[in-house]
């Protein structure tokens, strides 16, 4: 009776979002006792995510960034005598994924709408995960009257963080996509996740998804 209340009021906050909990709250929820990977783990966050991952109690964290670790990621390394794993590399790269292997709890912000083939994206994180996938993502709003639509190479106009766009073999940094709510939810439906818990701003997302 309790486990389908429970059940009931999860999928009522999936429909109208709640708030977004502090992402290390979020993060601290899932992975006691479990393996932990934070894909695209060092810009401006210097590894914040693995370190709280592991005052969490996580049983191994490991990073993954196509940019080569920061200084002050390398210092709170060595500060903390952390055990963080990191993995340079693409996680588009099929040997990328190989090297870091499963984990329970898959941690991804801010990295989809920087992927040219988003699709592909999610089903790399698929392969990473073992338990949860836990993504975050700016997001568009969405289009009157049509499901589904995610706009290429979004300006300002639908979001006002998107970077000018610059075309493809720019790296990572641009946003190619603008991806609305309805769009994100039926890419994770078609790489597998299920979505068990939504939160959600205007222009922001975050889900937790098995
Ligand atoms: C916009 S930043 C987000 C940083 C942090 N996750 C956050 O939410 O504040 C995107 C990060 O993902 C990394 N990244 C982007 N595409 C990636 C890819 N294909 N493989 C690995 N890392 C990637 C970038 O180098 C950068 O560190």
């Amino acid at each position: 009776m309790l486990g389908r209340s429970l059940t009931a009021a999860a999928r009522v906050r999936a429909r109208l979002g709640s708030a977004t909990p502090p992402r290390e709250e979020l993060i601290a929820r899932h992975v006691a006792g479990r393996s932990f990977v934070d894909v695209g783990c060092l810009w401006t966050i210097d590894g914040a995510l693995c370190f709280a991952a592991e005052d969490a109690g996580a049983a191994s964290v490991t990073g993954v960034d196509v940019m080569g670790p920061t200084e002050r990621f390398q210092a709170e390394l060595i500060r903390r005598r952390s055990s963080v794993r990191f993995v340079q590399g693409d996680l588009h790269d099929p040997a990328i994924v190989a090297a870091v292997g499963r984990h329970d709890v898959v941690w991804c912000s801010g990295v989809l709408y920087h992927a040219p083939h988003p699709l592909l994206t999610l089903e790399r994180l698929r392969e990473l995960t073992g338990r949860t996938l836990l993504l975050a993502t700016e997001t568009v709003a969405e289009t009157p009257g049509r499901r589904n639509t995610c706009v290429i190479a979004p300006g300002t106009a639908e979001h006002p963080n998107a970077a000018p766009p610059v075309g493809p073999n720019a790296g990572y940094g641009p946003w190619y996509w603008g991806i609305s709510r309805s769009a994100l939810r039926s890419m994770l439906r078609l790489t597998g996740f299920t979505v068990v818990e939504e939160f959600r701003t205007p222009l922001h997302m975050t889900v937790v998804a098995r």
